[in-house]
């Protein structure tokens, strides 16, 4: 089966083809414009400049991933796009898109929610995974844990009560100067940092919830770069070394608690900040020395920010089930959870 996947969410324009068999998912193309130095200037995505951009984006790079695959529009069994949650200016440029393809090639469609595309990233070059699987879910808008029992069966376990987790990696280095997005700006200056010279808060740590605060930790690192760094160069490797550990202990810790309680086979990664090394090594090692019968994979680097392999490969599993969308009813849900 041939799966044509979109994704417009927020600010990157993403098309993928996607192949599936009985054994296993392959890509076949994988494009995605970026519109990073777009928003850089303005410190973060602004809707209305990204819905525009889309617009402008979307032919073209539909045009580059059938020119890679190879592969002309009859070849195509189904279209996946993300429907949400996300910006609904954005989604429906995608949406519009995919739907007026699968009116003029008669495709069946499928309306993908965009963190159960995060979550099958995991999915490329194998099909079994064994579940249940606790999926932590770590991106710019979202941190959650999720239980996955079975295709397309989720339970909500945990969720931030503020920030996402990519949100306070992004906040904190906007306020210490770095340009946006801040994940990878601040995994690069940590790598040379003190991990211990900064005790930033672990929030909800030792709560019995498996929930997640982060905007505690953001107001930490801002108190302490205007009390004690005010007039001062900041010691910004040390910072974010301190910063990034406090996000990645609590993550871990959060994680391997309810993964003993809920007594699952798999911990799977999922999101933007899954393609943080420290945050990947260190969820691997917990998984190794804490919980012996459990597997730990996470994404491939690429498939970890958003993209529209992920979203044609959660397609496939619903098209292995004829669990098609209506194009008739098919509309953007900006706030459309997976639980
Ligand atoms: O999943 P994603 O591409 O978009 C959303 O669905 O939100 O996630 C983007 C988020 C941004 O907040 C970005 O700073 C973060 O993922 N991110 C990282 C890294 N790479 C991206 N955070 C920490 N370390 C990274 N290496
Ligand atoms: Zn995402």
């Amino acid at each position: 089966m041939i799966i044509l996947g979109i994704e417009t969410s927020c600010d990157d324009t993403a098309v993928s083809l996607i192949r599936g068999t009985k054994n296993k998912l392959t890509i076949l193309s994988h494009i995605v414009s970026s519109q990073i130095m777009t928003h850089r200037k303005y410190g973060g995505v602004v809707p209305e400049v990204a819905a525009r951009r889309h617009v402008i984006n979307i032919i073209p790079t539909l045009d580059s991933a059938l020119r890679q695959a190879k592969i002309s529009s009859d070849k195509i069994d189904v279209i996946a796009v993300t429907r949400g949650p996300g910006l609904v200016t954005s989604l429906r440029v995608g949406v519009q898109t995919a739907k007026v393809l699968a009116f003029a090639w008669r495709k069946k469609i499928i309306g993908v929610n965009h963190m159960e595309g995060h979550i099958y990233a995991n999915w490329l070059g194998r099909h079994k995974i064994s579940l249940p699987a606790l999926c932590l879910i770590v991106s710019g808008g979202h941190t959650e844990l999720i239980l996955m029992k079975n295709h397309g069966q989720y339970k909500l376990v945990g969720q931030t009560r503020d920030d996402a987790a990519g949100e306070a990696f992004d906040k904190v280095a906007k306020l210490i100067g770095l340009k946006y997005p801040g994940g990878p700006l601040i995994q690069k200056l940590a790598k040379q940092g003190n991990a211990n010279r900064f005790n930033f808060p672990r929030p909800m740590l030792y709560q019995k919830n498996y929930d997640f605060s982060f905007s505690g930790l953001k107001t930490a690192v801002l108190y302490l770069v205007k009390k004690e760094f005010s007039e001062k160069k900041l010691p910004l490797a040390d910072i974010c070394a301190s910063f990034q550990q406090a996000v990645i202990d609590v993550l871990v810790k959060k994680t391997i608690r309810a993964a003993k309680k809920l007594n699952v086979k798999t911990i799977i990664l999922a999101g933007g900040v899954a393609a943080n090394d420290p945050l990947r090594q260190q969820l691997a090692s917990a998984v190794n020395n804490e919980l012996e019968l459990t597997k730990y994979i996470s994404p491939p680097l690429d498939l970890c920010t958003d993209n529209a392999s992920m979203i044609a490969m959660a397609g496939f599993f619903h098209a292995i089930k004829k669990d098609y969308s209506d194009w008739h009813q098919l509309e953007a849900d900006p706030n459309w959870e997976l639980v």
